[in-house]
């Protein structure tokens, strides 16, 4: 027997992935949730959805879709609600999934507070919490998990990692924070954001810096200790950076595994940057290497290794990506045909964020059938967000080193 899931939030982000979930096989029931009456009624009346859906299964607020008898939710709203919703959503009883960030608020201290509740709640409650993070789910990251798990990197030495999303790049940020306020529950973040202004809490990249530091921490199993960070200040009285201290903020951490890693969290900068470039990571180990998606081999266990010939390998999407399970593809397969028109087409490609959505949803409805504590849990969520607001302090007081907050890793269930 399959799984019930709800979607909470069905705006722009939350509209690409109700179609994955409906179409996973093991997903017999989805239900539909959102304040806006005219963005569930899009979905309660699509005929792809009807096999699979009940005119029951609607509903309004979140308060209400909690007391139904669904397995799981996957919460898409606001980044400013995500936390204390994913926890309502745990404590009524449900396996929660969060788009990113765990929490994004302009108060650091808000924001380890939100990540302990979660870690918290989802330890009492033993309801899993997991974190759509698309850059885990990126070909690049199951590549390199891949080959960290087999040992092939070494030791890890130093690592990069960058999110260069300027403010009118491609998904215009201008436009994006325009719409997020357009509902009726994202028109009440203006005057909290101004709030939290007036008490001199200040906007940064780093209040949602899990594009940057997610792909080499999680790839390599590793945690961050310490950061010295530096920011960027708007020149030009930009009203977008009217809130915000800095706009751009590049940190460099020390790893537990011994390595050092910088990071790069920009939202101001020229160039249209390629996908490859503007969301990426890169790995370097004594054995081996991952830089845009090559892949660099020594094999060295000692100097003599060293008259080895060196391996060098650029890799396609294709060949990064893990297989999924042949059921699942097709079901995926149908679906992408389904959208695109072409129903003879028999290539699947993974599409949205790197071609991440489709293994995001496949993750979450396995963790839910399996009972199985997702890969990108609280503890690991919990983690990026403390990473990001320790640079921030080190940013404010001049790259003074600064602690990373660190709750360990999720317990073996
Ligand atoms: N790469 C990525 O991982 C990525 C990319 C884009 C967006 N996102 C994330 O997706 C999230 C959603 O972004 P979006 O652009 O779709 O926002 P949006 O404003 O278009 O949609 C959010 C929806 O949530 C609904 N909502 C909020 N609270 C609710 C409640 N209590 N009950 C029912 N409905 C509620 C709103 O009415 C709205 O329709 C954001 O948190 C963003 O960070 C992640």
């Amino acid at each position: 027997m399959g799984i019930s899931i709800g979607m909470v939030g069905l705006g722009n982000f939350g509209s690409a992935f109700a179609p994955l979930f409906k179409a996973h096989p093991l997903v017999d029931r989805i239900a539909f949730c959102d304040c806006e009456p005219d963005r569930v009624e899009k979905f309660a009346k699509d005929p792809f959805f009807a096999d699979k859906f009940n005119p029951r299964d609607v509903y309004s607020s979140l308060d209400e879709i909690c007391r139904s008898d669904l397995d799981a939710l996957v919460i898409i709203t606001q980044p400013w609600l995500h936390a204390p919703q994913c926890i309502q959503a745990m404590e009524s009883g449900k396996t929660v999934y969060s788009a990113v960030p765990l929490s994004c608020l302009p108060d650091g201290d808000e924001v380890l507070d939100w990540c302990n509740r979660i870690i918290e709640t989802s330890q009492r409650t033993g309801k899993h919490y997991m974190l759509g993070e698309t850059t885990c789910f990126r070909p690049q990251a199951m590549f390199c998990r891949r080959k960290a798990l087999a040992g092939e990197f070494g030791d890890f030495v130093y690592a990069e990692g960058e999110y260069m999303h300027d403010v009118d790049n491609a998904c215009c940020l201008r436009v994006v924070q325009r719409e997020r306020t357009e509902s009726r529950v994202g028109s009440e973040w203006p005057a909290r954001e101004e709030a939290y202004f007036r008490r001199g809490k200040l906007a940064s990249p780093m209040n949602y810096p899990t594009h940057s530091v997610s792909g080499p921490i999680f790839c390599m199993g590793t945690r961050a200790r310490k950061v010295a960070a530096f920011g960027w200040r708007n020149r030009t009285g930009d009203s977008y950076f009217r809130t915000s201290d800095f706009s751009n903020v590049t940190a460099l951490y020390e790893l537990a595994n011994g390595a050092s890693m910088r990071v790069a969290e920009m939202r101001e900068l020229a160039g249209q940057l390629s996908p490859l470039e503007n969301e990426t990571f890169r790995i370097f180990g004594t054995r081996g290497s991952f830089s845009e998606n090559t892949w660099y081999y020594n094999g060295r266990t000692n100097e003599h290794d060293a008259i080895r010939p060196p391996q060098k390998r650029l890799y396609s999407d294709a060949e990064l990506f893990d297989p999924l399970p042949p059921e699942v593809r097709e079901a995926f397969l149908e679906l992408q045909n389904i959208q695109s028109g072409d129903l003879q087409n028999r290539d699947f490609v993974p599409a949205g964020h790197g071609g991440s959505h489709p293994y995001l949803v496949h993750e979450f409805v396995t963790c839910v059938t399996q009972g199985r504590r997702p890969l990108v849990n609280a503890w690991e969520a919990g983690h990026y967000m403390a990473m990001g607001v320790a640079a921030d302090i080190s940013a404010r007081r001049d790259g003074e080193l600064t602690p990373v907050q660190d709750w360990g890793y999720a317990p073996e269930l």
